[in-house]
Order: structure tokens, then C-alpha cells, then sequence
């Protein structure tokens, strides 16, 4: 907490809280585009053989115990650890990776933090925080040390992304004393990134790369400082796992009904079995076998040239907000100068490439990682897992945009939960096949609805709601889309069949300790402007500025039903608001909360909500509140992270000692530059987006 504070005014700020130049590098400016939404769709209110790596790394799990521990794997199932290298060869301890979610805290007696625009990282008292990484820190081994005046692809291909998103902290050993931190790079900001910016046409190729390269995903190994939660990376020399996957030059295959389809290949694969980088990965979730999912979202900014594609195709780039009217749209970063391929009028096909969720083992360098067609292919907040009591896995994930749907995907195959090579390498494969659902919610209320967010006379905004299946491998559901067209343009597959339109769906997480899913709608200042939907019960705000949170139960609570019952418990905004809502808990006791985002739980299954973009005109921050019992409601912000910045990640490890959240975008203002920082976060000279641990000095359990 050494930094300074900078009370700088909010200058060029958007529809919500966002400045303006976040709006255009981390979404291509989507509030001020149409909504791609135009469908009529009407609106109902209506690890065995140890086999030795490139790093020595032992592959899936023979040795070694593996241990899992931490929470945010979101799944009530253990997760087989893989080995870990020279291990004992202990047989996987499953009892004690359970056991770690002992010790949670039930009330969260942390002394609230109040709202504040200070460019500082504020926790609360008896808790410390430090910066683990921060952009263009050496990733792998051999990595050139970080020279901001002389960036290069070929450095930050190696180095700490930019724009850091979601979080997941993977045990690497027994004692949980190491463990893998995967980290998504969203988005870049060049006017931050480079000194003397002028404009995105001015940039060099090679400044291009650098951003192109800055983009992806980061693997890097930690260890605990002493007994504490604090954790740190690993020395250069021991580093095993370190790994970029960057947009420039990882390649990931493409699985399931889509892969190979007409609509997936270019000159460059003509197979349409392998993609080139992933792009706009926001958030993502941890599965119970080890791996991280993490979805690809605004990807459609990256793209020219949509003017000059077929005829034919305009309508599906559009849906997706992709300009087929001009070929550099106003906030376009022109990427096709570095590489052709992001120009889609010699590639109509790339875009179709990006949008869908990726799984990445981060317990093995070597592998390849994927791009799943079968969960469907939009604008992917992210995915989480959790295990049906079947044995199936369901995957909860969001389309964030204005109007855009919810979804749940359903394995074909059982999980198996033992912790031997040929489960594991069984389970690798269970999100290539499965069921594709979207959302239709239903109300009990809807006449009563206003939009000034006023509680219906039943005291819940609440219904019922559907999974309507799309797709089940090659076989649609939808009239007049084969399999292959469901999956790829899967937004038009949900107007098609008339699925709920929401004030963008971004996180959307199974609670692993009550096995309801909470989906963070984030905002949507359109809601019932204009000729867009009016206000409905499961959004019942009229220009919905500070978004809601959403509780979905599974019809007995069964994750592969087609039905469940929905229940609005948080109505974000100032709790002096008369539109807002806490679960009905006294509103002079919660912290106010503007644009939920992100979500995550601890050991208890308390709700942690980061925001991004907090219309109240205050920075950012992580908030928490319990789920069930008297304190239902009772939300209390428990950091704030610096000027300009939005809160990622969360992620509360099982052991509940430590909260990792991502800073992302500080200093992110209209008018910033790295001469004329708006955030000087972390280190006192120009702001760089970083991963930050927060853990009790007492050792205590992190909320209690
Ligand atoms: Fe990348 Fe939906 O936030
Ligand atoms: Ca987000
Ligand atoms: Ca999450």
C-alpha cells in the first residue's frame, strides 16, 4: 500500500463507469455499435507411465500425489491431481484433497472497505497483498527481461501478457506448498503499452506482434512464501511448466461436430483443424481433471474487411458484431497489417475460428491446447463445470453481450473420477461430445413488472425457467441449421428458438457447496430504450445501469435437467436506490455494488462478485456475501483495486487462505498515456495490469 493516491477526475466515461478508452480496446466499443441482437426472437414476459516432457515435467499422473484443493474448480468432485515431478509415487490422496474445503469462513467478519477512488490496492485490516506478476514479468525459462522501450514479439511471446482476466490457482503437491497459476490476457491497450503513442496507425508491425503476442494465456509456477497465503513465482531455474499461449503462434486443434467443417477452413488449414492463437479470453473456470477452460470473447474487434465477404455471410458476421459495412470500422487495430488473415475479405472464414472455449492442461507444456465447437461458438465469457450426480458434466457459460443468451452444456460421457492415466486421459476428451441447451426463462410475475426495478407483489422477481436443446452432436435441433451451422453461429441458433434475452450474461458459475449457478449480469443501459426489449422479470430494470446477479436451480437439483427455478437475489446499484435488492437483507448494511462480472466461492459457498466498470463513479473491487441462512444478502466489499482498473479473476483457494484477483486496465482513463499516467499502479512509474494475492496475516481463513 506504498502507492500514492491519485484522485484524478473520470474523464471521457461511457454509458456505465467505463472509460472510454476501455470501451474501445476491450470490446471494440459494443455500446455505441447496434445491438447485434436483432432477432424478433419475441420476448417472453412475456496422471501410471510417468512419461518425461520437454522440461522434464512427468505427464498425467503415474507418480506423485495430486492433490487438489482449491475451490474455484467449481466442481463438488475432487480433482485427481497429476503428478507432481519426483514425486513419491504415492497413490492419489482424493480424501485429503476433499478435506481441504474444510475451515471456511460462514459469516464474513471482514471490516468492510468503503468506496474510494484512490489509485492504491486497498484491503482490509489484518490482511496484506502482493503483486505475484505483472505485465511483461519473464514467464518461461529463457525469457529476455522487460525493456519498454524496446518491446519485441519475440520478448513478449515469452514475457507476462497484458490486460489480465481470469485467475485459477492449480496445487502442484500434497502440502499445497506449489501450485500453477493460469492466467488469461484479454485484451491490449497500445495507447498504454507503447511510449510515444499517437495513434494505432502510426504503430510499427512489429509493435503489432507485440500485441498480438500479448494476448492468450500464461502458466506459471508458484510456491507459498513460508505458512502464509502469500505466493510468489518459482526461480527462473525451477520452472517446469512456465508457458505462454499466445494469439501470434500457438496452434490449438478444433474438436468436436464443427472441427473440419466447411465453415472452419481456410487457405491456411484447409482441413479446419487447427487454428492459429486465441483471442479476448475473458474469464474461465477449472475442471475437476486438471485442466482450464477459458472463453473467447470480443474477438470479432480483430477483424476487417467484412464489407467485402459473400453476400451469404454478412448476416452471421453481423450477429456476431463484426461491420459489414466498412472495411476498417472507426476502432478497428488493423491487425491485417501484420497478418492477412485477420482481413476477411481474404479470409471469410478466420472469424469463425475465434468465439469458443479453449481447454488448456496446464500440467503438461506439451500439449496442444483446444477449441471445443461442441459447447458452441458466441461471444464466450467463460465455462464452468460442475459434475451431475449421473456422472455427466455440465458447463454454465455466458454470451456477454447486450440481449444475449445463457447456456449449459451437457457431457455425453460420464466423468471418472479416480485418479489413474486412463481416467484422466478419458476425461480430457468429455467436452468434445455432449448437448448444447439455451436458456428460456419464464415469470410468475410479469405484469407487474415496470422497469423501475420495484419488487413484484409475490416480494421475488423469480420463475421457471427451460434448457432448450440446440444440438446434440451432429444432430440440430434447429429448423433449417445442420450441426455444424448450430455450433458455429450458435447466436442464430438461440434466436431461432426463442431463448431469453439478458442484460449480458457474463460469469455464470455452479456454487460447488449448494449446486445452484449464479450468473453475473453485468448491466445493459438498452433495456427498454427504444424499440429493445422492455424490462422483464429476470431483467427488470428500464436502462439497467449497475446489472444483477441471477440464482438458477436445477429441477431436483439435478445439473442435466431441462428445468429449473430462477430467483433475482441481488439488484446491484447504491442500496440508498429504491431499485435495488439484496435478498430482502437490511440495505444500510451492504456495501453499494455497480456491473457484476466475475463470480467465485470459497470453501462455505459464499458469493464473491468482482465489477467491472462501477457506474457509482468509484473504483472497482471484489465483494462477498453468503448465499444462504440470515446473512443472505449481506454484501460487504472486501478490496478495491486501483484508478481505471476493474477487478478479474477471483479466485479463493480451497485451503481459503488466499484471494488472487487480477488488476486489469489500470490507468485505464481517456487521455492516458505512459508519459501522462493515469495510474502510476504497481510500481510508481506507469500503471501495468498485474495478478495480485491478498491473504490474513493471522493465517486465518481469508472473510473471517
Ligand atoms: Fe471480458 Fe465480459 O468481460
Ligand atoms: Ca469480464
Ligand atoms: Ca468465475
Amino acid at each position: 500500500m506504498s502507492e500514492r493516491p491519485r484522485l484524478l477526475p473520470i474523464l471521457g466515461q461511457n454509458h456505465t463507469g467505463r472509460s472510454a478508452m476501455t470501451c474501445m480496446y476491450r470490446c471494440g466499443n459494443a455500446c455505441d455499435h447496434p445491438v447485434p441482437n436483432e432477432s424478433d426472437n419475441p420476448y417472453f414476459g412475456d496422471v501410471v507411465q510417468a512419461e518425461v516432457s520437454r522440461r522434464g515435467v512427468v505427464r498425467a499422473g503415474a507418480v506423485g500425489a495430486l492433490v487438489l484443493g482449491f475451490a474455484g474448480a467449481g466442481a463438488a468432485a475432487a480433482t485427481p491431481a497429476l503428478a507432481a515431478p519426483g514425486g513419491s509415487g504415492a497413490a492419489p490422496d482424493l480424501d485429503a484433497a476433499t478435506a481441504r474445503h474444510g475451515g471456511a469462513p460462514k459469516a464474513l467478519t471482514f471490516s468492510t472497505i468503503p468506496p474510494n477512488r484512490l489509485d492504491n490496492f486497498v484491503v482490509p485490516n489484518g490482511y496484506d497483498h502482493s503483486v505475484v506478476l505483472r505485465w511483461g514479468d519473464p514467464v518461461e525459462p529463457d525469457a529476455p527481461e522487460f525493456r519498454l522501450d524496446r518491446q519485441s514479439a519475440y520478448a513478449q511471446s515469452k514475457q507476462f501478457g497484458y490486460n489480465n482476466d481470469f485467475v485459477a490457482v492449480l496445487p502442484l503437491d500434497k502440502r499445497g506448498d506449489r501450485a500453477l497459476l493460469v492466467v488469461n490476457h484479454e485484451y491490449t491497450n497500445e495507447n498504454l503499452m507503447f511510449p510515444g503513442f499517437t495513434s494505432l496507425d502510426a504503430l510499427s508491425v512489429e509493435q503489432l506482434r507485440v500485441a498480438i503476442a500479448a494476448h492468450g494465456l500464461s502458466v506459471v509456477e508458484l510456491e507459498r512464501v513460508g505458512e502464509s497465503g502469500q505466493w510468489k513465482p518459482v526461480s527462473r531455474g525451477a520452472r517446469r511448466y512456465n508457458r505462454r499461449i499466445t494469439a501470434l503462434a500457438t496452434r490449438f486443434d478444433l474438436t468436436g461436430p464443427a472441427a473440419g467443417s466447411a465453415f472452419l477452413k481456410t487457405a491456411a488449414d484447409p482441413r479446419g483443424k487447427t487454428v492459429i492463437g486465441t483471442l479476448n479470453n475473458c474469464a474461465g473456470g477449472v475442471t475437476p481433471w486438471g485442466t482450464i477452460l477459458s472463453g473467447e470473447e470480443n474477438f470479432n474487434q480483430y477483424f476487417v474487411g467484412g464489407d467485402g465477404v459473400p453476400e451469404a455471410d454478412k448476416p452471421r458476421l453481423a450477429r456476431y458484431g463484426i461491420s459489414t459495412s466498412a472495411r476498417y470500422p472507426a476502432d478497428s487495430r488493423k491487425w491485417d497489417r501484420a497478418d492477412e488473415r485477420f482481413d476477411l475479405t481474404r479470409h471469410p472464414n478466420e472469424a469463425n475460428r475465434f468465439g469458443w472455449i479453449v481447454e488448456l492442461d496446464p500440467f503438461d507444456p506439451d500439449a496442444k491446447p483446444r477449441k471445443h465447437t461442441a459447447m458452441g461458438r458466441f461471444k464466450h465469457e467463460g465455462a464452468n463445470v460442475i459434475v451431475a450426480r449421473s456422472g455427466h458434466v455440465a458447463a454454465y457459460m455466458g454470451d456477454d453481450e447486450r440481449f444475449d443468451y445463457l447456456y449449459k452444456f451437457v457431457t455425453d460421457k460420464k466423468f471418472k473420477k479416480g485418479g489413474s492415466w486412463q481416467d484422466r486421459e478419458h476425461n480430457l476428451t468429455l467436452l468434445e461430445s455432449g448437448t448444447l441447451y439455451v436458456a428460456k426463462l419464464d415469470y410468475t410475475s410479469a405484469s407487474e413488472i415496470d422497469g423501475s426495478g420495484k419488487l413484484p407483489s409475490d416480494g421475488a422477481f423469480n420463475g421457471t425457467g427451460r434448457w432448450i436443446p440446440l444440438v446434440r452432436g451432429d444432430k440440430s435441433f434447429v429448423t433449417g441449421m445442420t450441426a455444424a451451422e448450430v455450433l458455429t453461429f450458435t447466436r442464430l441458433a438461440g434466436d431461432a428458438v426463442g431463448a431469453t434475452k439478458m442484460d449480458r450474461p457474463e460469469d455464470v458459475e455452479p456454487n460447488p457447496v449448494n449446486g445452484k449457478i449464479y450468473v453475473a449480469l453485468t448491466n445493459n443501459t438498452n433495456r427498454g430504450t427504444g424499440t429493445n426489449p422492455k424490462a422483464d422479470e429476470a431483467n427488470p430494470r428500464t436502462a439497467n445501469r449497475h446489472g444483477h446477479i441471477l440464482e438458477l436451480t436445477e429441477d431436483r437439483g439435478d445439473h442435466t435437467s431441462e428445468a429449473f427455478t430462477w430467483s433475482v437475489p441481488i439488484v446491484c446499484g447504491d442500496p440508498a436506490d429504491p431499485a435495488t435488492y439484496f435478498a430482502g437483507y437490511d440495505k444500510t448494511k451492504v456495501s453499494p455494488i455497480s456491473c457484476p462480472d466475475n463470480v467465485a466461492f470459497d470453501g462455505a459457498g459464499n458469493l464473491w462478485i468482482s465489477t467491472d466498470g462501477n457506474a457509482l463513479g468509484t473504483n472497482d473491487g471484489l465483494f462477498a456475501t453468503p448465499v444462504e441462512g440470515p446473512e443472505r444478502g449481506h454484501l460487504k466489499q472486501f478490496l478495491t483495486v486501483p484508478f481505471g482498473a476493474e477487478t478479474c479473476g477471483p479466485f479463493i483457494t480451497t485451503d481459503n487462505k488466499s484471494v488472487f484477483v487480477a488488476v486489469q486496465h489500470p490507468g485505464e482513463i481517456s487521455g492516458a498515456s505512459i508519459e501522462a499516467p493515469a495510474s502510476t499502479w504497481p510500481d510508481g512509474d506507469y500503471a501495468k495490469p498485474g495478478v495480485v494475492v491478498t491473504w490474513r496475516l493471522d493465517g486465518k481463513p481469508v472473510g473471517s
